[in-house]
């Protein structure tokens, strides 16, 4: 008697483990889908926007130039002018019509505020470091860093206004 006793009791208790047991992996698999999907769509997101497509006018980057202020025509002179510094300085890696070993400039006023693309002409190795934005560009173009030409505030300016004719 006192045997079988025994034996029922430990058949209970295996029951009672085995049970736990499923009641836990079933969990574990719930949370590892849950996580799965907001993984992919995380993914998914990046890969619908590189950040050479990202349009956000509201970040002026880190840099010496804090503000300024475009002028609704655009001068053509001051824009040949960056023109030349454009072909000069910045060729080795950009093409004005495509992507190169850097993105392309074509329609960067829509996508960027002005202080911001001046920024990266003047900043380019903090703003890759700090800025979220040139941070996920440096990113994209697989770690190839944006050299700094050492441009002169005005020559910036003259290849900004450049930059407002590629559209
Ligand atoms: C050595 C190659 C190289 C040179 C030279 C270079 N760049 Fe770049 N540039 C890059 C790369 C690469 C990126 C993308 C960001 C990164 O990887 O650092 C970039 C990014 C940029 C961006 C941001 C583009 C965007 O879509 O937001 C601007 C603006 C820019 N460069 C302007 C210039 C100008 C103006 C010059 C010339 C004075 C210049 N670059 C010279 C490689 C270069």
């Amino acid at each position: 008697m006192k045997t079988i006793l025994n034996i029922l009791s430990t058949l209970l208790i295996i029951l009672f483990i085995s049970c736990g047991g499923k009641e836990e992996k079933k969990k574990e698999g719930f949370s590892y889908e849950k996580k799965t999907t907001t993984e992919t769509k995380a993914s998914t997101e990046t890969k619908k926007e590189p950040a050479s497509k990202t349009v956000d006018l509201s970040n002026k980057g880190i840099g010496p130039i804090t503000s300024l202020s475009l002028d609704a025509t655009i001068n053509q002179d001051v824009a040949n002018h960056g023109a030349d510094v454009f072909k000069k300085m910045c060729t080795a890696c950009h093409r004005a019509d495509k992507k190169f070993i850097g993105p392309s400039p074509k329609g960067i006023m829509e996508r960027r505020s002005p202080e911001w693309v001046m920024n990266m002409i003047l900043n380019p190795v903090e703003m890759t470091q700090k800025d979220p934005l040139a941070k996920a560009l440096l990113i994209e173009f697989n770690g190839a860093p944006m050299a700094n030409q050492n441009l002169s505030e005005e020559d910036a300016r003259a290849v900004l206004e450049y930059f407002r004719t590629l559209k």
